[in-house]
């Protein structure tokens, strides 16, 4: 008996890995699976990279096939020994010719024709302009005149079963938008629009990333689509009216910080640090260089999805926002714990927890990311 080389022991190592990443990828719950398309966009998608990769796997075998025989049958069994010196083969070349051609056409027509349905504007079809930022996404639904009759952050609503049309741009960055169970991925580039539309099949709550590297937090760019039914989406659309102002409370002076309500406390705040100049709320501040604030509490996560949006995340969040989210444009504004109460007690008034759709799933955008 030998003993086993360290080459092998990597080799089983490399193996017994490369299965685990495999297993993982065949888990039951699997939020992101592409293979597991849930609107007929996506699977248009899938019902391509089904027969390509079994046509795919069928090459691979065949040809791997023919190699290794070749290998075995006309190996070197001596030195005297030589092949038998041919040369040309007509029925062979013509043969290795055409099947590969006949295939690549075959895969040809088939992609193309998936191409321009998945490139298709339907007249139906909603339209939402999709801004990528380090790191989040901007959504501006727009009615037929182009006017935005809502504006929202990171979470995308659809009615189930009705075709939206996503046009993409960025503000900074090249960005990729990919929610695998409802499309194939699209790219957000800055003064370019890109178009991509998505449908759902029920009402579920779907999870994407950003797809292309975009700096720091790119992993932590994550986007929710929530899809429900159309009276739901009524409601929440009529809830994130652009239109109506929020509450405005009287800005608290020291002379009122013990009688002020924490309300209106972390209202004052937010006009006060700064929050207020990168942050939008209707009525209250205009801000355009972070998420559009009005309906945070109608938010299920917050940050580029990736936290779910309860008051033990948002206190570390408004703590030391590059911590939770490297990168962040966001910077540490040295709060106090009391005045992070008021900010926190301010931003709960700001839209409806009602609207949040489907719950977060354990597992998904359940706190700060572990090192
Ligand atoms: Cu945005 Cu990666």
């Amino acid at each position: 008996m030998g003993v086993r080389r360290p080459s092998s022991l990597r080799s089983a190592a490399v193996a017994v890995c490369c299965l685990a990443i495999l297993g993982a990828g065949c888990a039951a719950d699997t939020p992101q699976n592409t293979f597991d398309p849930e609107g007929p966009f996506s699977r248009s998608v899938d019902d391509l990279i089904k027969p390509v990769f079994l046509i795919a796997a069928v090459v691979f075998v065949f040809v791997e096939g023919l190699i290794v025989y070749a290998m075995f049958r006309f190996r070197r069994r001596s030195e005297e020994d030589r092949p038998e010196q041919i040369h040309g083969s007509t029925k062979f070349e013509l043969a290795w010719t055409i099947a590969p051609a006949l295939i690549l056409v075959f895969v040809g027509v088939i992609t193309v024709s998936k191409i321009f349905y998945l490139d298709r504007q339907f007249k139906d079809a909603m339209q939402v302009e999709v801004i990528g930022h380090q790191w989040w996404w901007e959504y501006n639904y727009k009615d037929g005149d182009g006017k935005t009759f809502v504006a929202a952050a990171n979470e995308l609503h659809i009615p189930v079963g009705r075709k939206v049309q996503l046009n993409l741009t960025s503000a900074d960055v090249i960005h990729n938008y990919w929610p695998p169970k409802l499309a194939g991925k699209i790219y957000a580039i800055p003064g370019r629009r890109n178009h991509m539309t998505i449908q759902a099949d029920k009402a579920d709550f779907y999870y994407g990333e950003c797809a292309e590297y975009c700096g720091l937090s790119h992993a932590n760019m994550r986007l929710r689509v929530v899809s429900e039914s159309q009276a739901d989406f009524d409601r929440w659309v009529e809830a994130n009216s652009p239109d109506r102002p929020s509450f405005s409370y009287p800005i608290v002076g020291s002379d009122d910080q013990a009688t002020a309500s924490e309300e209106a406390k972390g209202h004052t705040l937010f006009l006060q640090k700064g929050c207020s100049g990168c942050h939008a709320v209707n009525g209250v501040a205009r801000g355009a260089v972070g998420p559009n604030l009005t309906y945070f509490n109608s938010r299920a996560t917050f940050a580029g999805a990736i936290f779910e949006n309860d008051n033990d995340n948002l206190r570390a969040w408004l703590r030391d926002p590059p911590s939770e989210k490297p990168g962040s444009l966001m910077p540490k504004l040295n709060l106090s714990e009391t005045e992070i109460t008021s900010l926190i007690a301010y931003l709960r008034t700001l839209g409806d927890p009602g609207l949040r759709g489907a719950p977060v799933p354990s597992g998904v955008a359940a706190g700060p990311p572990q090192p």
